[in-house]
């Protein structure tokens, strides 16, 4: 296994937390140089400290943001060889009441925001050797669920994106997403904090539990890595069994 990571130049969005959070952490500890990327930018400068990564408070749905906090990483790394948008937010309601500001802004931040991110780095993983690209869909992008219509389109529409940047930008850059099931983060708090609710989700998957932001990481080393070096455009399930079709 080549799970190293160093000398790989690695951006992460939504690092202050969660899935986020356990990625910096783990390739950290892989020996990558790191930039992470929040809206919480205290979290996201606290986090960076303790790791040895340079943090950076920044809207991923903000064009100009993006393309500072961007200019910023490239600067500190000495290039951008991978990135993983982890970045996301949910608003859970049946359409009869989904605003259009909240459809607006789970569209610019979960769709939006890793083309923003993408396109500003794309010089950077372009000179660099084997890049590598990792969006954190979900499998709310494979299969419907109730109150999900904002969340789950702009989910599809992220993994979608991402088979298309396999065919554009390959052979040199590989593109993958993974698709989360139930994840113990702030996120799904309300969900697994209540027991009652958290044994449902447990018990309707085969690995009969929700998962943890970990095993998001290792997948996102994976793809990360040449360990997946003959694999791009997938939409990779991390869900105990949950997204079948
Ligand atoms: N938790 C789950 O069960 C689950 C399941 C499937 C997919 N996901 C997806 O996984 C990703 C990570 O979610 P999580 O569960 O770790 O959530 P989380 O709430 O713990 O972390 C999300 C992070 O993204 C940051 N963020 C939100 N909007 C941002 C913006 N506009 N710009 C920059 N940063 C922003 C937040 O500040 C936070 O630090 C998200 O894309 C989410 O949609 C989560």
């Amino acid at each position: 296994m080549a799970e190293s990571l160093k000398g790989r130049r690695i951006l992460v969005t939504g690092a202050a937390s969660g899935m986020g959070m356990a990625i910096a952490r783990l390739f950290a500890d892989k020996g990558a140089g790191l930039a992470l990327l929040d809206r919480n930018e205290a979290g996201v400068r606290a986090l960076a400290e303790e790791i040895g990564a340079v943090g950076v408070g920044c809207d991923v749905a903000d064009r100009s943001e993006v393309n500072m906090a961007v200019a910023q990483a490239d600067k500190s790394l000495g290039g951008i060889d991978g990135v993983i948008n982890a970045a996301g937010i949910i608003t859970k309601t049946h359409i009869a009441d989904l605003e259009p500001e909240s459809w607006d802004r789970m569209i610019a931040v979960n769709l939006t925001g890793p083309y923003n991110i993408v396109r500003a780095a794309l010089p950077m993983l372009q000179a660099a050797e084997r890049s590598t690209i990792v969006n954190i869909a979900s499998v709310s992008a494979l299969m419907p669920m109730a109150g999900t219509s904002g969340y789950s389109a702009s989910k599809a529409g992220l993994a979608m994106f991402t088979k298309c940047l396999a065919f554009d930008l390959g052979p040199k850059i590989r593109a993958n997403s993974i698709c989360p099931g139930v994840i113990k983060t702030e996120m799904t708090r309300f969900l697994w904090e209540d027991p009652e609710h958290s044994a449902r989700a447990s018990g309707r998957v085969a690995l009969k539990r929700l998962g943890v932001p970990e095993d998001v990481a290792k997948a996102a080393l994976f793809f990360s890595t040449e360990d997946s070096g003959f694999t791009t455009g997938t939409e990779f399930p991390v869900d105990g069994g949950f997204s079948w079709r």
